[in-house]
């Protein structure tokens, strides 16, 4: 597989073609889930709980996203990389830069960071040295004390309305991808429509540019509960490299998400 670019992924969305985006953490899963054509791999903080037991992101250093970042990057054939940066590594713009400094020479390609228009100056300077940025917003993991619990965002008309205000002064700072996670599929496909970026979608329904999911939960061995919009490939599958491959399949012919993974 050639490698895929942001202008690769720009491209899609001007061609309306939906891409697949997957978690790793390892060389192993890196080189599985690029090899079987999914277009990005995030190295996401999700690793706090996927592979250090904790119960939320917050405990997840940079160090810790500097090593999965670079395992990833070891195992990686041709896939976009994205790192996200993890709690309070970027609560100004200086430190956001030194920290997406470690990530990208550990080998990401784009970082990702949560937040909303407070993130804009911090945006903009990393873009204007060379760093993409995808901006995360709607659920936004770290911020889950102050959210209050993990929930759906945006549901509220007032809500709604300064989410799709923050995702255009993003992009207006510079941000090359946007990423939602459990907002309403509606509101997402408002977000995606006035988005000149890719926007990525997590329990945001089928309307945004591309999915992601975490490896884990869509291979099902997920301890606990699993969360409405995720889905099990496994139980279609006879091979965690056939799981893959049909979710890449079913994220481009959009026959995934379905309504009962998606919030109303
Ligand atoms: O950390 C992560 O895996 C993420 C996705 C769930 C979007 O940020
Ligand atoms: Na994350």
């Amino acid at each position: 597989m050639s490698n895929i670019t942001l202008h690769t992924l720009t491209e899609r969305k001007a061609a309306g073609e939906k891409f697949a985006v997957l978690t790793a953490y390892d060389a192993t899963f890196a080189h599985l889930v690029s090899s079987a054509g999914v277009e990005m791999i995030l190295v996401g903080d999700s690793l706090g709980m996927v592979l250090q037991g904790h119960d939320s992101t917050l405990p997840v250093t940079l160090e810790d996203m500097a090593y999965h970042t670079a395992c990833v990057a070891r195992g990686n054939r041709g896939a976009m990389i994205m790192a996200d940066l993890p709690f309070m590594s970027y609560a100004t713009a200086e430190q956001a830069m030194s920290s997406s400094a470690a990530l990208m020479q550990a080998g990401a390609h784009i970082i990702k960071l949560e937040g909303g228009r407070w993130l804009c100056d911090s945006i903009n300077l990393l873009c204007e040295r060379g760093v993409p940025v995808c901006a995360h917003l709607g659920l936004t993991p770290q911020a889950v004390n102050k959210l209050g619990g993990y929930r759906v965002q945006g549901r509220s008309r007032e809500s709604a309305l300064k989410m799709i205000e923050d995702a255009r002064m993003l992009e207006e700072a510079g941000a090359s991808m946007l990423l939602l996670e459990c907002v309403p599929s509606v509101l997402a496909q408002e977000i995606t429509l006035n988005a000149g970026i890719p926007v990525i979608g997590i329990g945001a329904g089928v309307h945004t540019d591309a999915q992601v999911l975490v490896l884990q939960d869509m291979l099902g061995i997920t301890p606990g509960r699993r969360p409405r919009f995720v889905k099990d490939f496994m139980a279609e599958s006879d091979s965690i490299e056939a799981a893959i491959r049909l979710y890449a399949e079913q994220v481009r012919n959009s026959s995934f998400p379905s309504k009962e993974h998606g919030f109303e």
